[in-house]
């Protein structure tokens, strides 16, 4: 069978991260998928820049990622620059008016334009797939849009960033301050390009708009959240509350009330023996209830390039097997706009 080609529009962490992969597993990747899966072409801004991994001399080199999305000969782009708007936009929306698939990571885009990209992919017959893009290497994706496809989800509850728990669990465990940590999350290559988007707690907003589309089968709704970092969390706070038995945890929590959809983020006293509590460092943990399933937990790393790389690879081995499932779980028309619930007490 022929390969599945694609091209990589970034080279950062997650795309530097996404080769590497492709090229360490590409015998289980081919036997998997039923065909190789091949970087055709790749984009990023400096191309003289040491990416730690090698780019073979076959492959074509785009300095700009809107003519790669729009010439490239190529099955799929993977968009791994990342931002809401601008050139990770253009890219995506090139690639899927051609009726190419798209694999992203890129959360703020999706938190912020996803409905309508899921439409658009819908129309061309194509794929926009975003495993990579909340939780790191959890397939929580998949998870809700497969696994617990035959229940009613009441609540899905998660450590979505991975900087910021990182920071809180150092913060614990050493005593060291605040920025120290997160300049080292920084160079581990977990952080965003714009760090205040992981300690605000806007990425994991963004991530927590996505699930709930998914869990509840509603246009992605960033708007209409409560969104708090973690900022203003000291040393002593952790402390405190560790006396009093409890760990400080940036949560993301999505229910369904009779009032419609409440979506929260929000630094939370978790009590030290709720199983979340224990997820540390750059961990994630998602918690989801189905009316059938009950309650089930999923953890794993949440950022970096290897889990990032991971969820990548998993959507390209989905589209090079032909599976073409509804970006949200359901068509775009099937969406149903509920009301955003009012904050209930915390
Ligand atoms: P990054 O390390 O900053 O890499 C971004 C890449 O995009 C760089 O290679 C950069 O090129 C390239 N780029 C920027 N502007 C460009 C342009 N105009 N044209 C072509 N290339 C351009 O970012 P990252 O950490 O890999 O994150 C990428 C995406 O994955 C983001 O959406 C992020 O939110 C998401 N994500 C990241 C992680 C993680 O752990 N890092 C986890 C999950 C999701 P140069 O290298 O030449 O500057
Ligand atoms: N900056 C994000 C985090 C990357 O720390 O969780 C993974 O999405």
């Amino acid at each position: 069978m022929k390969s599945l080609k694609i091209a990589v529009a970034g080279l950062g962490t997650v795309g530097a991260g996404l080769v590497k992969l492709l090229a360490d597993n590409a015998g289980i990747i081919a036997a998997r998928s039923g065909r190789a899966i091949e970087v055709a072409a790749v984009s990023a801004r400096d191309r003289s820049k040491d990416r730690g991994v090698a780019i073979p001399d076959s492959v074509v080199w785009y300095e700009d990622a809107a003519v790669m999305a729009a010439e490239a000969d190529v099955d799929v782009v993977v968009e791994v620059i990342g931002g809401s708007d601008g050139i990770a936009k253009q890219v995506v929306e090139t690639a899927l008016a051609r009726g190419l698939s798209v694999v992203t990571a890129n959360k703020a885009l999706l938190a912020h334009h996803g409905t309508q990209l899921a439409k658009l992919a819908e129309d061309k017959g194509a794929a926009l797939a975003f495993e990579a893009a909340v939780a790191g290497g959890i397939p929580i994706i998949k998870a809700l849009k497969e696994g617990l496809a035959g229940n009613s989800i009441a609540q899905v509850t998660g450590i979505l960033n991975g900087t910021c728990n990182y920071i809180l669990t150092t913060m614990r465990e050493t005593g060291r301050d605040f920025a120290d940590v997160l300049a080292e999350a920084q160079a581990l290559g977990y952080a965003e390009a714009d760090p205040s988007f992981d300690i605000d707690g806007v990425d994991a907003a963004h991530k927590l708009c996505i699930l709930t589309s998914l869990a509840f089968a509603t246009p992605v709704d960033f708007q209409s959240m409560h969104v708090e970092g973690i900022r203003h969390i000291s040393a002593v706070d952790i402390e405190f509350a560790e006396k009093l038995g409890y760990r400080i945890k940036l949560l993301g929590i999505a229910r369904k009330t009779e009032l419609g959809v409440e979506q929260r983020v929000h630094p939370c006293m978790v009590p030290v023996r709720a199983p979340i509590a224990r997820v540390d460092g750059v961990f994630n943990a998602v918690v989801a209830e189905g009316d059938f399933v009950g309650r089930s937990i999923y953890e794993g790393r949440g950022a970096g390039a290897g889990p990032t790389a991971s969820a990548v690879a998993a959507d390209l081995v989905d589209i090079a097997r032909g599976c073409r499932t509804p970006t949200f779980g359901v068509p775009v028309a099937a969406l149903s706009p509920l009301p955003a619930a009012p904050m209930t007490a915390r």
